[in-house]
């Protein structure tokens, strides 16, 4: 069981709130302002390490509703060394502002160093990882570990508040386990130590991801400051994002899984909170969203017009637009196995998906692979039976339910029809793959 499955599996079994689509019209929630940079929607897409980089990032974006993005972490250290890699994953486009770059790290000097590179490249928000659980960041005095030096995390912030003129937030989880739950005091401490606004995700460090999120705990974080507070933790579904919201004293919602499994949830949720009906997504559009990854993996930096993409000002022989190409055709191969990993749970023979994606070892079979999950409809079937049959080693075993399971929440129009048994055949044949690999895949806050 790879570490999506891991994490996954209690997700997967929420309950979601219950929608009452009447009962969400926005109550004129008062538009979320995190300093000086105004969010035009209350829902973040969260940081991800290994999944939000800028391309997803950028197709996020554009499906609407999504008012913040926040890059994967960055370590301050690699920041202030210059490392390719690490400002590589700092790296973004124009198109995805407001974005908020968040690093990590343990000393106060080297993380007003590294905010002054973020805001050297423009970014708008700087954000520090006070969540991060995994032990080769957390013995370094760094993520969630600054949860039990409330006063070293102090002066991380003040530091930075100091060294910067952006907005400078911090991510936290309840606190480092079930005994050291201290999310108020060291949230309120961030507040005196000048943090425009502060995210909670309501697991504490050796939670991981087991149990549920304390939301009951980020309402009384959100209650008792006086900057916005963002609430993190299991909405999985628009009707969650909602109906948080609403419910409790938070200025926002950072969306993680729920984004990687369905992109539109800021925009269905944007469209519940209107008072109206959450738009479906149909098959296509999920695919196409896959392709698009592809492609825009493919090109990172290399067709972009200049000015565009902004990097950090330092001479780079690496990075993404220096890979070469079959290195790069690799490192997008397994790029889209992560998301897959993710973007396929809760379909019917999703899971045959995944194994099929997770086995291909070239591009143009993995976009054929696509192709037949999401757009051999029974039109096409039926005008052309022999093709659409010889194509489907991938298609999809539509014959439960072309909808996606409801307890993802996640909404999509039946455009396609029930493949013939022939092609399930074919596809349950496959032998079982394996776990996603080689892409930065870490747990974080
Ligand atoms: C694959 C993955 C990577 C993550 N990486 C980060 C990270 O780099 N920084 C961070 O603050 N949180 C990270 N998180 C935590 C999320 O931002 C979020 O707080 C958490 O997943 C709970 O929200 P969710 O239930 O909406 O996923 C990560 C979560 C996942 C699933």
């Amino acid at each position: 069981m790879g570490f999506a499955d891991q994490i996954l599996t209690p997700l997967a079994s929420l309950p979601t709130l219950s929608p009452e689509p009447a009962n969400m019209t926005a109550q004129a929630h008062a538009p979320v302002k995190i300093g000086s940079v105004a969010l035009e929607s209350p829902f973040a897409l969260a940081p991800m390490a290994g999944m939000t980089d800028t391309a997803f990032r950028r197709l996020v974006k554009r499906r609407g509703g999504c008012g913040l993005v926040v890059t994967e972490m960055v370590s301050s250290e690699g920041l202030v060394r210059r490392i390719d890699r690490t400002l590589e994953y700092a790296e973004y486009t124009d198109e995805e502002r407001p974005v908020s770059i968040q690093i990590f790290g343990g000393d106060p000097a080297k993380m007003a160093e590294a905010a002054q590179i973020v805001e050297g490249m423009g970014a708008d928000v700087v954000d520090v990882n006070m969540g991060c659980p995994v032990p080769k960041i957390a013995k370094h005095q760094a993520g969630c570990s600054l949860m039990r030096m409330p006063e070293q995390a102090a002066s991380v912030v003040r530091a930075m508040t100091r060294a910067v003129s952006i907005p400078v937030t911090v991510k936290m989880r309840s606190g480092w386990d079930e005994t050291h739950v201290n999310a108020l005091d060291v949230a309120g401490l961030m507040q005196d130590a000048g943090a425009a606004a502060v995210a909670v995700h309501g697991r504490t460090a050796a939670q991981s991801y087991s149990g549920r999120s304390d939301w009951d705990l980020i309402d009384e974080v959100a209650r008792s400051l006086s900057i916005p507070v963002l609430g993190s933790g299991d909405c999985v579904a628009p009707e969650d994002l909602v109906g948080r919201l609403r419910e409790t004293a938070i200025a926002g919602v950072l969306v993680g899984r729920g984004a990687l499994r369905n992109p539109w949830i800021f925009e269905q949720a944007r469209a519940l909170g209107q008072g109206s009906a959450a738009r479906p997504v149909t098959e296509q559009e999920r695919g196409q969203f896959l392709l698009a990854y592809i492609d825009m993996l493919l090109s990172e930096g290399t067709d972009e017009a200049e000015g565009f993409r902004h990097t950090a000002t330092v001479d780079r022989k690496a990075g993404p637009a220096r890979r070469g190409v079959r290195s790069r055709e690799r490192w997008v191969l397994n790029k889209l196995r992560a998301l897959g990993s993710w973007y396929t749970k809760g379909f019917d023979n999703g899971s045959r998906l995944r194994v099929a994606m997770n086995h291909t070892k070239s591009l143009d079979e993995l976009r054929n692979i696509i192709r037949d999950f999401f757009f051999v409809t029974a039109e096409s079937i039926e005008m052309t039976p022999t093709s659409a049959l010889d194509h489907s080693a991938g298609s999809r075993d539509a014959g439960a339910a072309d909808q996606l399971s409801p307890d993802f929440g996640l909404l999509t129009s039946s455009s396609t029809r029930p493949c013939p048994d022939s092609s399930r055949a074919r596809l349950s044949s496959r032998r079982r793959g394996t776990s996603p690999s080689g892409s930065r895949n870490m747990p974080g806050a």
